[in-house]
């Protein structure tokens, strides 16, 4: 009998990133279950990306939604566990640093079913981010780990996992880009739509708690980014998260004139603009990648990453949120000649991480009709 996996997930990110293993299930007739947790719920961090990269509905949906990270996690663990005890899977997958992967990281372990963490050994070491408790936790109770780059690979060696559980996959987000990105090109209009012209704005996201929880500081990098809009005289997107939404509305903060708030895009949009803008301003981890994918500058509005790869290549540069700072990196980042090397593996992530789990799969989803 073919093994069976479960896959637990919860957020805008998991949905994106395992698409790609999700999708070579469904082609290679592997039997899986999907626990979607519920931690993101609003249609546009949810229901979009299950309907853009043709994804089945989740088999369960817990509902669990927004809480402290205890109760939140908390909540998952007990109905994941459950579920687990119903379906009886071989092996639990669960993908990077959230709350979801952490619960489902955890149910797996104490129920002694094989646990497999897509993007192991990140590292920002920086242990004011609930993401890297939960990386760390995550990689320490896992039997399989499929870390993006050797750099990754060789963090977990440093940190005593060994060798035998880890095969490094490259990161299954470029599957995704590679599969999305023509798709997006030919079908979406959101440049029309917005009134933007490619190579001729600038797109932001911003959303770690580090960043928006804290008034002065959203406010500051807010400026640093608006700076550099007039500088240039590029518009500013900004597809704002609902945690950022909710922080401006309590901080009372006005978002400056050169930048425009619009709604969480849908992947093949967002895509596209990553595609097309001039440059991207960012503390999201996908965005560091998609873009370095795509060959988009990048400006980090943090000062550290767990994306150091990035950095190596010339893609991305930390800026922190001082205007200053955002200013003089932006501009240097438009200097650079965008043919860096290509860290992230070669399209085929997927299929080594279902081989990690002894399913043998001559499909790689290449790209999709
Ligand atoms: C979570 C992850 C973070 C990831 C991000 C992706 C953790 C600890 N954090 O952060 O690593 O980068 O998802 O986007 O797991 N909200 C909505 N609708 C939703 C979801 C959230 O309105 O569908 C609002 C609620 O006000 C909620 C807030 O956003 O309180 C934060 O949501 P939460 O899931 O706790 O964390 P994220 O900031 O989304
Ligand atoms: N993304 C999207 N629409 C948006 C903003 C982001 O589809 O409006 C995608 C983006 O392409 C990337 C992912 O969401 O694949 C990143 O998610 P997020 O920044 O929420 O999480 P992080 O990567 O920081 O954990």
């Amino acid at each position: 009998m073919s093994t069976h996996i479960a896959f637990v997930l919860g957020t805008r990110p998991e949905i994106i990133k395992l698409a790609p293993v999700i999708r070579a299930c469904v082609d290679g007739d592997v039997p899986f279950t999907v626990i979607h947790t519920g931690q993101h719920y609003s249609e546009k961090l949810d229901d979009v990306f299950f309907t853009d990269l043709q994804l089945p509905e989740p088999d369960y949906n817990l509902g669990v939604g927004s809480g402290t990270h205890g109760a939140q996690t908390g909540q998952m663990l007990v109905e994941i566990e459950q579920i687990l005890l119903d379906e009886d899977p071989d092996v639990v997958l669960v993908q990077g640093d959230t709350n979801s992967a952490l619960a489902g990281g955890i149910a797996a372990m104490k129920l002694d079913v094989r646990l497999g963490h897509v993007e192991a050994g990140l590292r920002s070491f920086d242990r004011d981010m609930p993401e890297e408790h939960n990386r760390v936790l995550v990689d320490h109770a896992a039997d399989l780990l499929f870390p993006p780059t050797g750099d990754s690979a060789e963090r977990l060696r440093e940190e005593g996992i060994p060798a035998d559980r880890v095969s490094v996959t490259g990161n299954t987000v470029v599957d995704a880009v590679l599969q999305n990105r023509d798709i997006a090109a030919d079908r979406s209009t959101v440049l029309e739509d917005l009134g933007v012209a490619a190579g001729e704005f600038v797109l932001l996201t911003a959303h770690r708690p580090g960043n928006v929880d804290d008034p002065e500081r959203f406010a500051q990098l807010l400026e640093g980014v608006n700076r550099y809009a007039e500088l240039t005289d590029k518009p500013v997107l900004y597809p704002i998260h609902p945690r950022s939404e909710a922080k401006l509305e309590e901080f009372g903060l006005t978002v400056p004139e050169h930048i425009r708030c619009i709604e969480p895009l849908n992947f093949l949009e967002f895509l596209h603009l990553e595609d097309t803008a001039s440059l991207v301003f960012t503390d999201s981890g996908g965005v560091q990648e998609e873009t370095c994918i795509l060959g988009t500058p990048c400006v980090t509005l943090r000062e550290n990453t767990e994306r150091p790869e990035t950095l190596e290549v010339g893609s991305n540069v930390l800026a922190g949120p001082e205007p200053e700072s955002i200013v003089v990196n932006a501009f240097e980042m438009q200097t650079r000649d965008t043919d860096w090397d290509l860290p992230f593996g070669d399209g085929h992530a997927a299929a080594r991480i279902l081989a990690g789990c002894g399913i043998e799969t001559a499909v790689t989803s290449e790209v999709r009709a």
